[in-house]
């Protein structure tokens, strides 16, 4: 009974989706029509592959009883034709680590490369300054002259001025690279003034004040190097880093890495024409060869910071031999040029590093160095170096944005709250608003392949305010598992319409300044006196003086009272209170989205 029902429903549902029974037989005759002149069709189908077939054989026995020789030039014109097409847009590279010719993809990228940074006419007008200077430079010298000119007229359209030019000019140049490296030195003999992000005045650098013959290169040119299948000999001669052989395709994958990261082309552009290598660079007694923009006050200051004879505890990276080396992971937050890393990867071989960096120009350039002065083997399987920011505590942190300004004059001061006062000649200099993405640490290392098995050893928090995201972002757990923390904190530089929130504050000082090395120079430590202290060498215990000990174990742990620098806490009440550092009481101004922060 129910299954009869049930049919019939079925069937009255179909009959009410034909409509009414006239247009149900117009339907069949519709269908029978479309049914007969599909068999029709397939009758012409069968003929035509029948058609078909006949005339690929057809084919087939024409192209056997073709001759050799139609063979050979149908050959000829093939191999032809992709030479032609090689050559007209851009031959194929050659891979000259690997002795064969480049992959396609990298080959494509090379081609990017050329095209996004104009790179013909960008060595063309190169040669054409360095030409100029040569002449300049040999003038009042008739004999040496006219040796120049006979040569140029028997080379006419070549890239290369000529061998015997460019040896002659050898001895000048190394004289210079030599003044280079020597000035170098000397300056990395001073020392820092202090380890603040404000310090931007200090040392005024070395890039502008050299005064050198011959044309400056720039990364520009060192990427033009690596896309190049003809790379101007003279050109390729003014830079260390080389870029059109052994470092060809690890430049070609970081130009790749920023195009696919959406750094735009003209950021791009204005960030390498800015960038010189500075060669001969000493840092922890290893030389480098150190890209970064010319009149960068950041750079000088971070290696004089990282050629100081300062142990953890001062600032500096030296006593670290327990807490890094084989095995051992170094987390490097706000990470700028990658001087640090480089640092740390010499002085203490086999750390595994992951070197964080929000501002793109930043994150490019440290890439730069540390592909350019790393054998590939240490750089691909040690260093994971990282393009973000450090977020907040959000549900959908790893989405958040933020807008930091990078300048060129001051790298080490990429941030949220540049002070509007600071930036006055914005237009003139090349400082770049960004949009940075920020994400969780926990997302940071998860991507470098490090977390897990890994815990932290050593956490560099020196990213210009990002502690107050970072560190409140960590779990108490987690936070207690990292047994060395290097850095500082920012309370005192942020302008007051850009600080976080007083309790973000207290939850970051509280944590930061429970480590002996922070608490010892952070006048942001001074509200926490009494807290105990870690030792920045794992597993030590640090107790008071015999004289100071107290009656039980516990009195008897160094508070930050006992490891700050003498006076850095006087007057801090009124400090506070001029820093407004208990009363702001939310985060507007913190999370607001500007770079530039009124004073
Ligand atoms: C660069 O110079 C070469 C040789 O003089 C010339 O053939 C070429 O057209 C120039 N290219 C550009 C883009 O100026
Ligand atoms: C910006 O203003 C602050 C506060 O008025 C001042 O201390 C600082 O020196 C100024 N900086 C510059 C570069 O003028
Ligand atoms: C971060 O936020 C999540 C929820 O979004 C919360 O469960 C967690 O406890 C927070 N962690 C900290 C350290 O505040």
């Amino acid at each position: 009974m129910v299954s009869i029902r049930k049919a019939k429903k079925g069937f009255q549902l179909r009959k009410r989706a034909g409509g009414s029974n006239n247009t149900d037989s117009n339907a069949v005759q519709d269908c029978m029509d479309s049914v007969k002149q599909r068999l029709e069709d397939r009758e012409k189908a069968g003929m035509v592959i029948i058609g078909m077939t006949l005339m690929t054989m057809f084919l087939l026995l024409a192209i056997l009883f073709r001759s050799d020789s139609q063979l050979q030039k149908s050959l000829d014109e093939k191999t032809l034709f992709s030479k032609l097409r090689r050559t007209k847009a851009h031959p194929q590279l050659q891979d000259n680590k690997a002795k064969k010719p480049m992959k396609d993809t990298m080959n494509a990228v090379a081609l990017d490369i050329y095209q996004v940074l104009d790179c013909e006419k960008f060595f063309n007008e190169t040669l054409a300054e360095m030409k100029g200077d040569d002449e300049k430079a040999l003038k009042g010298n008739d004999r040496r002259l006219q040796e120049v000119e006979d040569e140029q007229h028997g080379d006419d359209n070549t890239f290369d001025v000529g061998g015997e030019l460019a040896n002659e000019n050898e001895e000048e140049e190394d004289a210079a690279d030599d003044k280079y490296a020597g000035q170098a030195n000397r300056a990395g003999l001073g020392d820092g003034p202090g380890d603040s992000p404000m310090d931007d005045d200090f040392g005024g650098g070395m890039g502008g004040e050299v005064d050198f013959d011959a044309v400056a290169m720039n990364a520009r040119h060192l990427f033009c190097l690596a896309a190049s299948p003809d790379p101007p000999a003279k050109i390729v001669k003014e830079i260390k880093c080389d870029a059109s052989e052994t470092k060809r395709s690890t430049l070609l994958k970081l130009w790749s890495s920023a195009r696919a990261q959406g750094m735009n082309p003209d950021t791009l552009k204005e960030v390498l024409e800015v960038t010189e290598e500075r060669i001969g660079e000493i840092i922890q007694s290893q030389s480098y060869n150190i890209w970064s923009p010319r009149n960068d006050d950041g750079t000088q200051f971070v290696i004089n910071q990282l050629n100081s004879d300062r142990n953890v505890d001062n600032g500096g990276i030296l006593g670290l031999s327990e807490s890094l080396g084989e095995g051992k992971l170094f987390v490097d937050v706000g990470s700028c040029l990658g001087l640090t890393t480089l640092a740390v990867t010499n002085k203490y071989p086999g750390t595994q590093v992951v070197s964080i960096e929000p501002a793109s120009p930043n994150w490019l350039i440290q890439e730069m160095n540390l592909r350019c002065n790393l054998d590939d083997d240490t750089f691909q399987h040690k260093i994971k170096v990282v393009l973000a920011g450090v977020g907040p505590n959000d549900s959908d942190e790893d989405n958040m944005m933020a807008k930091l300004l990078w300048r060129s004059s001051s790298t080490t001061s990429a941030r949220a709250w540049t002070p509007e006062n600071e930036t006055a000649d914005i237009a003139e200099s090349k400082d770049i608003e960004l949009v940075v993405r920020l994400r969780k640490l926990k997302s940071v290392l998860a991507e470098a392949e490090v977390y897990g098995p890994h815990t932290i050893d050593v956490l560099n928090v020196d990213c210009s305010g990002c502690e107050y995201n970072l560190i409140p972002a960590l779990s108490e757990k987690e936070f207690e598992a990292i047994p060395t923390i290097m850095g500082g904190v920012h309370w005192g530089y942020i302008p007051t319409s850009k600080l976080p929130s007083s309790e973000r504050a207290k939850l970051t000082h509280q944590r930061l300044c429970s480590h002996e090395n922070v608490a010892h120079r952070t006048k942001e430590c001074c509200a926490f006196p009494d807290m105990p202290v870690q030792s920045s060498v794992p597993g030590e215990v640090l107790v008071k003086d015999e004289s100071k000990s107290g009656k039980d174990r516990l009195q008897s742990q160094s508070t930050v009272m006992d490891v700050v620098i003498d006076g850095l806490c006087d007057n801090f009440d009124k400090w506070a209170e001029e820093h407004h550092l208990y009363t702001v009481p939310d985060d507007w101004g913190w999370f607001e989205l500007t770079s530039r922060a009124a004073v």
